[in-house]
């Protein structure tokens, strides 16, 4: 018996050695480096380099690649071999002069099971439906009033909302985020559904909460494992498994918002993106590029995502700067109360008779590098970049943060300087490394408005109020770990000027 066991587990030892060196070898044999790939650190079988990313923040690790081994290097986190691309000049090779190249993204996980196998939405789809979309919703944009006065007004209103609100503050410490994301979520639901929620809207504030934490879980070491292992990780409990409950409630909330358009949908006269979409639709087969309903969620899902996320964050680094450098504060509103005064509501033709704002604006943009590292792009042929081969199919980072901080196109890359954007005279100057929205094919379709937001909700708020934080209280500059790059919670006093 003694003799019968030991056999047995000596031979499951043996086998279970042959499927281990079996695994390391194929593992190896799959992730080689073909001759001239850009150069990167040791990476261990199966998880790569996966720990290091874990270890340190993630966008730290990857700059710090950068500075090792330079503007084109490569690392394999999970299931990913990927190239990392950094500083303006070469990203710019990649993405607009290499723009065919380049312009697809690779298949994740997470996009996988949520976007329809990856044929869906904005963001993840690629080829026709991708091209096809993208147009559509470019043009649904502009006649909804983007470049027109209608989109202004509606985020003048909403400004007057946000106003509102925070004078009910009255002079106390609050935490201005779900504020921020609430007006700013305001401006994409005018866009896409023809109205807004009030800030007390329990039902929309779970729906903003749950779009908050997406990113950050996807960027969490949970969010890292289900991409490097989802055949595992579907059926472990943990954090990850947030990921899709959140998503399916947003789609939910939102597939309620199409039906209830359908119901009462004009024809003649489309209120918003999703209007516009069903009379779409129509002229489309079934599934035929993407012209579907469960695609509309999905779109409008990710202009909610791409357009609150980050613009709400940066209207909130805007405040950590302004607070932090009091004079630039003040010097904003003086050029506010010089050309607008405290009472008539701004507009974009105020913009070039503001150019220290504008250029604060921008430096805030700057130093936020709210997307340091944009999901990924893949090359679509075997190309060479920089002097390195990067075969078809290779996953690439592209690494925008590097670009907003390239030590060869930014006079003080480290310090908040609105001078960066401005000439002698005080005139503002626009810059050609300030790519936070990127650049070339894919560049981020809301620039347009996000601009706009930006500039005119910075302006309202200035305008009427002065910003500080309780004594002895330090705003840090550090992010929370995510794929966009929130500030750490903080509470403000907004004193009515
Ligand atoms: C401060 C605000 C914003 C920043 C910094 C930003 C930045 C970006 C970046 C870096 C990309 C990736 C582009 C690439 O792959 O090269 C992107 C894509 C995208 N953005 Fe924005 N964005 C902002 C606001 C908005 C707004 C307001 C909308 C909504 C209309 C929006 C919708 C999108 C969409 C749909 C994409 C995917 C485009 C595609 O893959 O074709 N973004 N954005």
């Amino acid at each position: 018996m003694g003799i019968f066991n030991f056999l047995l587990d000596f031979d499951f030892k043996v086998l279970f050695l042959f499927i281990f060196v079996f695994i390391i070898i194929a593992d190896f044999l799959k992730n080689r480096n073909p001759p001239n790939y850009p150069p990167g650190p040791f990476s261990l079988p199966l998880v790569g380099n996966s720990f290091s990313l874990v270890r340190k923040h993630p966008n730290k690790y990857f700059s710090k690649l950068a500075d090792i081994y330079g503007n084109l290097c490569s690392a394999r986190i999970g299931v990913f071999n990927m190239v990392i691309v950094s500083g303006y000049k070469t990203l710019k090779e990649a993405i607009v002069t290499q723009a065919d190249n380049f312009v697809d993204r690779p298949h994740f996980a997470t996009g996988d099971r949520v976007y329809l196998g990856g044929t869906g939405g904005l963001f993840m789809s690629n080829g026709e439906t991708w091209k096809r979309q993208r147009r559509f919703a470019l043009s649904t944009l502009r006649n909804f009033g983007l470049g027109k006065r209608t989109m202004e007004q509606s985020i003048c209103e909403e400004i007057r909302h946000l106003q509102e609100e925070i004078e009910k503050e009255k002079g106390e410490p609050f935490n201005p985020a779900g504020l921020f994301n609430n007006a700013v979520s305001n401006i994409i639901c005018q866009l896409v559904m023809g109205k807004r929620f009030d800030y007390s809207d329990h039902n929309f504030q779970t729906m903003l909460k749950y779009m908050s934490e997406i990113p950050r879980l996807q960027g969490s070491v949970w969010g890292m494992l289900y991409e490097a292992l989802p055949g595992v990780m579907k059926h472990l409990p943990g954090p990850h498994n947030k990921i899709f409950s959140h998503y399916d409630a947003v789609l939910d909330f939102l597939s309620q918002e199409i039906k209830s358009h359908k119901k009462d949908l004009d024809h003649s006269n489309p209120r918003d993106y999703i209007d516009a979409f069903i009379i779409e639709m129509e002229n489309h087969n079934e599934s035929d590029l993407g012209f579907t309903e469960a695609n509309l969620a999905l779109n409008s899902l990710d202009m909610f995502q791409a357009g609150s996320e980050t613009t709400f964050n940066t209207l909130l680094w805007a405040l950590v700067f302004l607070i932090k450098l009091p004079d630039i504060q003040d010097k904003v509103q003086a050029e506010i109360d010089g050309v607008i005064g405290q009472t008539r509501q701004p507009s974009m033709a105020d913009r070039p008779n503001l150019p220290f704002t504008d250029a604060v604006v921008h430096e805030i943009q700057r130093m936020g590098n709210i997307v340091p590292f944009v999901g990924f792009r893949m090359a679509a042929n075997d190309t060479t970049l920089g002097n390195y081969f990067i075969p078809k199919g290779t996953p690439l980072m592209l690494n925008l943060a590097s670009v907003l901080f390239d030590k060869t196109e930014w006079e003080t890359p480290d310090t908040f300087n609105p001078g960066h954007f401005l000439n002698a005279e005080g005139k503002f100057v626009k810059k050609e490394a300030f790519l936070p929205f990127s650049a070339g094919k894919r560049v981020c379709i809301g620039e347009g408005l996000a601009r706009m937001e930006l500039f005119l909700f910075l302006v309202g708020l200035l305008q009427k109020f002065s910003f500080s934080v309780p004594d002895g209280i330090e705003l840090s500059t550090e992010a929370v770990t995510g794929t966009i790059r929130a500030p750490h919670p903080f509470k403000v006093y907004a004193k009515a000027r």
